[in-house]
């Protein structure tokens, strides 16, 4: 029987490359997304895959979205909790606004979009649990005091779930994706883009591709016994 698959920023960059591998696997995929219309849209002609809109800071929101989801495609046995943002600023130039909008996405958003799953998952004795962490929240990051606590906060959840999951059947695990050719990556000044690139031992960033890849296998039927563990993707830059 297709897997039912949900992942979160699904429609764009690392996300979008996650849906569309997990179709490719025969998974029937939810891609969420939480503003971009347009390239929802565009992404749902290309792949087929449907998307649904919600913002996944606001567990009421993500609550009612699931339960649309369900509706549609049955229950969820996967979920890949990948939406993230990034807010950065040296600390001392940081607000309050910037800290809580990437705490309440990359962090509470995880507990948003598991926690309303996960009660089906236990009954069902069978569910698959990926989050999307960061190189930067193994080894902090310059600029990312928000974002780093958010991805080490994501490794904390993983290794949890992992133990409250294991004896019905659900894995947790994490993906610590380095530096990606995303929007989000772009976005960094091209001058310390590049000294960051200049540190990478495999001289490139990532590709979406390779981290679907570590998605893909974390989801499987048959890797029951992975369970609380980091996949690290990021061309040797730093090692746990
Ligand atoms: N280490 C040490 N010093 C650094 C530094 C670093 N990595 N980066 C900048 N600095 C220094 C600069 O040299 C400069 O020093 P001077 O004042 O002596 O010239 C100072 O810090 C810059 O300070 P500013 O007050 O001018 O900083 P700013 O307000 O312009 O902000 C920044 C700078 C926004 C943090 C910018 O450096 C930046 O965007 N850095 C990249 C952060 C980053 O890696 N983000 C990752 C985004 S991608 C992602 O998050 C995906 C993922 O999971 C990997």
């Amino acid at each position: 029987m297709a897997r039912v698959a949900l992942v979160t920023g699904g429609s764009r960059g690392i996300g979008a490359a996650i849906s569309k591998a997990l179709k490719g696997k025969g998974c029937t995929v939810a891609a969420t997304y939480a503003g971009n219309d347009e390239a929802a849209a565009k992404f749902t002609e290309e792949t087929g895959i449907k998307t649904y809109k919600w913002n996944a800071a606001d567990y009421d929101a993500s609550k009612a979205g699931i339960a649309q989801v369900e509706a549609d495609l049955g229950p969820i046995d996967i979920v890949v909790a990948n939406a993230g943002i990034t807010r950065d600023a040296p600390f001392h130039k940081m607000t309050p606004e910037q800290w809580k909008e990437v705490i309440d996405t990359n962090l509470t958003g995880v507990f948003n979009t598991v926690h309303p799953i996960w009660p089906g998952m236990r009954e069902r004795k069978f569910g698959r649990v990926v989050v999307i962490s960061s190189i930067n929240g193994q080894k902090g990051q310059f600029g990312q005091v928000n974002y780093a606590a958010t991805k080490a906060g994501d490794l904390g959840i993983v290794k949890s779930l992992a133990q409250e999951g294991a004896r019905f059947g659900i894995t947790a695990n994490a993906v610590c994706p380095g530096y990606i050719a995303t929007e989000m990556v772009m976005a960094v000044p091209e001058k310390v883009r590049e000294s960051i690139i200049a540190g990478i031992p495999a001289g490139r960033l990532g590709e979406p591709e390779e981290i679907a890849r570590c998605v893909a296998f974390l989801v499987d039927d048959e890797a029951g016994f992975v369970n609380g563990s980091t996949i690290s993707a990021n061309g040797a830059q730093f090692f746990v």
